[in-house]
């Protein structure tokens, strides 16, 4: 137990509710540090999609069956419980995607291709990973829609003068953004983002998969018009993501992906479209991941956000401080409010290098560019080694990262 975290965090017992992480590697105890990239699955959402597949699964929306129907309502069960999540005042708001990617090139062909017109632009921070660049580099190179970025500060903070003068002369149709940099651990100052925006007549988007596994997202609180994120970093499956939007915002945008589920009628001549947000949701849906994403996010609300940001929290200040005591060590990202990520360098050492010699010792990082490239150049890097935590994360996981890369420096000194 983490002496720092609130007492009623009891991390041993959420430790036994994901069984992959009471393994070996190697002979040594298995340290994950990076669930950033994806997180580990609790018993709750194993056994949920087990059940399904062996008690209750039809396809959905259309068999007029017993098993149809219940398995119907099992899967939308999922878009209520992501609402409640997310404070969304309406579940129609909710639109199923693959992955946060697929969120992202919705909103570029249906926001980008069918709501924004030649001549505007899209406006997006230098700490961005590729999900939320390249989607904006496609539109403008096909629409003449003008992709611009937004500086950061050395401390990998958004930053905000030179933020609000890319608004200034009203073009930025979208602001779409990240929440929380999956590289530096930023969390973005969300509520001045949306105020700017809306000032200079932009919408916002918000890049969620890092922040909403840390922290509780209210998007009627945050004030934005959409908010991306993936269930397989909130400890669900992998395959389906989410994309909130604002109802009316949705009912303007055209589809995106044609096919079944999707239409009202189909013609020959003409078809026509669903009601949001099956309008955006061709195609057989991800079924058994929608019921384990539901059972991924009652695991979650019952551990409860505060507990989890809390603990978090302590984590970061007990990794930057042993981590920052590391001679030759580099901690990239300095940002004054951060979540559970920690980037860094080890002397001249490839972080490739540094990962795998980790990795020996049971312990798991991600090591090079983290799907953001632009970012470590603007770092001057080329890639960095990352540790990421998670609600599972341990004191005693970080102690025994930041002793072994005392090792892993003595090595490279030799
Ligand atoms: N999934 C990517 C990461 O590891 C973006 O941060």
């Amino acid at each position: 137990m983490n002496a720092l975290s609130p007492p009623t965090f009891d991390v041993a017992r959420i430790r036994r509710d994901f069984p992959i992480l009471s393994q070996t590697i190697r002979g040594k105890p298995f340290v994950f540090l990076d669930s950033g990239a994806s997180a580990q699955k609790p018993t709750a959402v194993i056994d949920a999609m087990r059940n399904a597949m062996e008690t209750q699964y039809a396809n959905v929306h259309r068999g007029l069956h017993w098993m149809s129907e219940r398995t119907t309502e099992a899967y939308e069960a999922a878009r209520d419980a992501i609402a409640t999540l997310m404070n969304a005042s309406d579940r129609h708001e909710i639109v199923i995607t693959g992955s946060v990617t697929g969120s992202f090139n919705l909103m570029a062909h249906s926001f980008g291709r069918g709501v924004l017109k030649p001549g505007q632009a899209v406006l997006i921070s230098a700490m961005e990973h590729h999900s939320n660049i390249v989607p904006w580099q496609m539109l403008r190179d096909e629409r003449g829609i003008e992709l611009r970025v937004a500086p950061i500060t050395d401390a990998g903070e958004l930053d905000m003068d030179a933020f609000e003068a890319l608004l200034a002369d009203g073009k930025v149709g979208l602001v779409s953004i990240t929440h929380m940099s999956n590289v530096l651990g930023t969390v973005t100052p969300a509520a001045r983002i949306v105020d700017l925006a809306h000032r200079y007549g932009a919408k916002v988007l918000f890049d969620g998969a890092q922040a909403i596994v840390h922290r509780k997202v209210d998007v009627q609180a945050l004030g934005c018009d959409f908010y991306a994120w993936t269930g397989h970093k909130l400890y669900g499956p992998t395959g389906i993501g989410v994309l909130w939007g604002r109802r009316e915002l949705l009912e303007q945008m055209p589809p995106f992906m044609g096919g079944g589920d999707m239409i009202s009628s189909v013609s020959f001549e003409k078809s026509t479209w669903a009601q949001v947000p099956h309008k955006f949701e061709a195609g057989t849906p991800a079924i058994l991941e929608g019921i384990g994403l539901k059972a991924a996010i009652d695991y979650v609300q019952a551990i409860g956000y505060d507990a989890i940001a809390a603990h978090e929290a302590s984590l970061v200040d007990h990794a930057l401080a042993r981590l920052s005591a590391i001679p030759g060590l580099t901690v990239i990202g300095r940002a004054q409010d951060r979540g559970g990520v920690v980037s860094f360098t080890l002397d001249k050492a490839h972080s490739h290098d540094v990962a795998t010699l980790l990795d020996r010792q049971g312990i798991a990082v991600r090591a090079g560019h983290h799907c953001a490239e632009p970012l470590m150049r603007r770092l001057g890097l080329d890639s960095t080694a990352r540790a990421t935590f998670g609600m599972y994360t341990t004191r005693e996981e970080i102690d025994v990262l930041a002793d072994t890369l005392l090792r892993v420096r003595e090595f490279f000194s030799k």
